[in-house]
């Protein structure tokens, strides 16, 4: 795959890429995209199948503003405030997709709802407006595997399959983006990057959130996701023998997210740490406790997923 540089023609070459149905990886503020035009049927099957991806579970579409967004899906009041609020950030809307919209039905599995958010990454800004049409995006990593917050990361688990990554260096979030549901009542479908509390603070009510049979759910949110090649045992205040300790707070560990206890430097940390485990051959990993508010709740949710038993 081609590393692409972070500039004017690193850009140029990526948006041709694009527009010649290829895949490029981009740098956003959470973590590296896999891009396609989110037009082209044949582009998007290439994410899945680089990827390793369930066709069942659909992708993000990615745009420059709020105003392109409105081309391909409907905002009622709720979904417009939080736009407003958020936008461009770590903040994915699901929304009613429009009916001639363009998009191909592989990005949405099908559904009549679309994912769209406008990122908050210069780079990814910059790919946007010199490809000008919608790119459908998920991690760019193997499916299940830990998600890729740099081009090694990118370039580890998809060299071959991929035409191309931008290289802009480590994300600033860490962790994916929030999903919210304005098809109904707003609804939490995934912990991320902006946390539940804010965007609660802004709609001034909670978001549904849980079990609830007739909410809608993020078809992707399978059980076991994230998986380091060890593993995982949460909540440890320390290493049995034969663990490494992934540390959090002032705690004796090789490896730490935060030894201040700053959870958001620690959602920055969590993906890198995990990579690095596989690379050390880490085959028993013990973490230490997160706090579950604000960023500890994204990175929480990815823990148990890097825990939990694989399929
Ligand atoms: O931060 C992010 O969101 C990153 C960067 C690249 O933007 N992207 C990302 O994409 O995390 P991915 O594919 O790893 O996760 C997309 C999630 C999946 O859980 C998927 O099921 C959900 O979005 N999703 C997509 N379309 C949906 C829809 N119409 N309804 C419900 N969930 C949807
Ligand atoms: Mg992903």
């Amino acid at each position: 795959m081609l590393r692409l540089k972070p500039d004017a023609d690193g850009i140029a070459a990526a948006a041709a890429i694009l527009h010649a149905g290829g895949l490029v990886s981009f740098p956003t503020e959470t973590v590296y995209g896999l891009g396609a035009d989110a037009r082209s049927d044949t582009a998007v099957a290439g994410i899945y199948a680089a990827k390793g991806r369930p066709s069942f579970n659909p992708l993000i579409v990615h745009v420059a503003s709020l105003e392109a967004a409105e081309d391909y899906c409907e905002f009622g009041l709720v979904a417009r405030k939080l736009a407003h609020a958020f936008w461009p950030g770590a903040l994915t809307l699901v929304l009613p997709l429009k009916a001639k919209s363009g998009v191909s039905k592989l990005v949405t599995a099908g559904l009549e709802t679309v994912a769209v958010r406008v990122p908050d990454h210069p780079l990814a800004r910059d790919l946007l407006a010199a490809f000008g049409g919608p790119v459908a995006a998920p991690s760019a990593n193997p499916s299940g595997r830990i998600s890729p917050t740099t081009a090694a990361h990118v370039i580890a688990g998809l060299e071959g399959v991929i035409d191309a990554v931008v290289d802009g260096g480590s994300c600033k979030v860490g962790v994916e983006s929030t999903i919210v549901s304005c098809v109904g009542a707003p609804a939490l479908l995934r912990e991320g990057g902006i946390p539940a509390e804010a965007l609660e603070a802004c709609l001034g009510h909670p978001l549904l959130r849980g079990a609830d049979p007739e909410l809608p759910t993020a078809p992707g949110q399978l059980a076991s996701h994230y998986a380091p090649q060890g593993k995982v045992r949460l909540n440890a205040p320390c290493a049995n023998p034969g663990e490494i300790l992934l540390g959090f707070g002032p705690v004796d560990a090789s490896l730490n997210l935060s030894s201040s206890g700053d959870l958001t430097e620690a959602a920055a940390n969590l993906f890198a740490c995990l990579h690095q485990l596989d690379a050390m051959g880490a085959n028993a990993i013990a973490v230490s406790p997160v706090p579950d508010h604000g960023m500890g709740r994204a990175i929480n949710d990815r823990l148990r997923r890097a825990a939990a038993p694989r399929g």
